[in-house]
């Protein structure tokens, strides 16, 4: 063993695409495997690879259930997950197993809010349908009603869950000089004063909004809660953004919302499942923007995301506190 102690400790990686900096954190100081090919790890080779390792490296593909945690062995002391979700982690099977968490807060927070924004104006002023109309001749001449869609200057934005990236949504949105930010929220969380943002219920919330945006963590209490009834509430003008989990919204509900004209148009960064199938409805639907899953794809946080997610492992097996553990 070395110095630090982690010498012949073993760490498992699911992908063989991690950005190299965190992979090549944890090469410097333990033995390390990874999946190395390009497509994601199929779940009974999982299985069999965590056999006997102290550490996972993880990301949101990996379903780490308590089948994973007992196939790893009483050898394993941490999961880390490249990400800040972490609905893909059974929480209290980890805790009963003395295995910690480690996750990403804060360091996607800017990455994810910038393309919640980038996923409003793309739906609201229809950038994927312009852009094809430019490309295909459907753009003969300047026309004063073409290809408009509602502006967000003047417009009452709601956004449901306003944690570390709803508020950070909500400092950017103020910029577009928005006439009220309201938010909804599960716990308490203390006035928010920064962008005047003020907390309603989530009926008023649904009922206020132009603009109705999620960054609630999926849990329990928040599955589907964008169902039937919560589109019926919404104005028939409202887009709908979610930049969260796909689990928050009932799809079915909301391929016949966007079918009926119940709301104006959604933007989706989350489905389910994910990838979307190609033969999904919501692909058919004009008034639906689906990006791939991109909310934290900026260079930066990437890159943070991965030394993080290795010094959760180090710190982990050498007993020290963790950068970002999840409690
Ligand atoms: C997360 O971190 O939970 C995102 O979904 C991926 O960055």
């Amino acid at each position: 063993r070395n110095m630090s102690g982690v010498a012949g400790h073993q760490v498992y990686v699911t992908r063989d695409d991690m950005p190299e900096c965190g992979v090549d954190l944890l090469k410097k100081e333990c033995d390390v495997k990874l999946w190395n090919h390009s497509s994601p790890i199929p779940r009974a080779e999982l299985l069999k690879a965590v056999a006997g390792v102290n550490g996972i490296y993880c990301s949101l593909n990996d379903k780490i259930d308590q089948e994973l945690l007992e196939a790893a062995g009483p050898g394993l002391k941490v999961v880390a997950t490249i990400s800040v979700g972490h609905d893909h982690i059974d929480v209290a099977e980890c805790r009963k197993r003395g295995v910690k968490i480690g996750y990403t807060p804060d360091v996607l927070t800017d990455a994810t809010a910038e393309l919640t924004l980038a996923l409003l104006l793309a739906t609201s002023r229809r950038l994927p349908e312009a852009i094809h109309e430019a490309r295909t001749g459907g753009w003969v001449s300047w026309a004063p009603t073409w290809m408009t869609g509602p502006g967000l200057a003047g417009a009452t934005v709601g956004i449901v869950g306003f944690g570390r990236i709803g508020q950070g949504v909500a400092r950017r949105v103020k910029a577009f000089n928005t006439a009220r930010i309201l938010y909804y929220n599960r716990s308490r969380r203390p006035e928010e004063q920064e962008t005047g943002a003020v907390k309603v219920s989530f009926d008023e919330l649904l009922a206020q909004s132009d603009f109705v945006i999620c960054c609630a963590a999926l849990v329990p209490e928040t599955k589907e809660i964008f169902n039937k009834s919560a589109f019926e509430k919404m104005k028939k003008t409202a887009i709908f953004v979610n930049t969260s989990r796909g689990g928050t919204v009932d799809q079915p509900a909301l391929i016949e919302a966007l079918k009926t004209n119940t709301i104006r148009a959604a933007g989706l960064d989350v489905t389910t499942p994910e990838p979307l199938p190609l033969d999904s409805p919501l692909f058919k639907l004009k008034n639906c923007v689906i990006l791939p899953h991109i909310g934290s794809a900026a260079i930066e946080a990437r890159n943070i995301m991965s030394n993080l997610t290795a010094q959760n492992i180090l710190a982990a097996l050498k007993g020290e506190p963790m950068p970002a553990e999840l409690k």
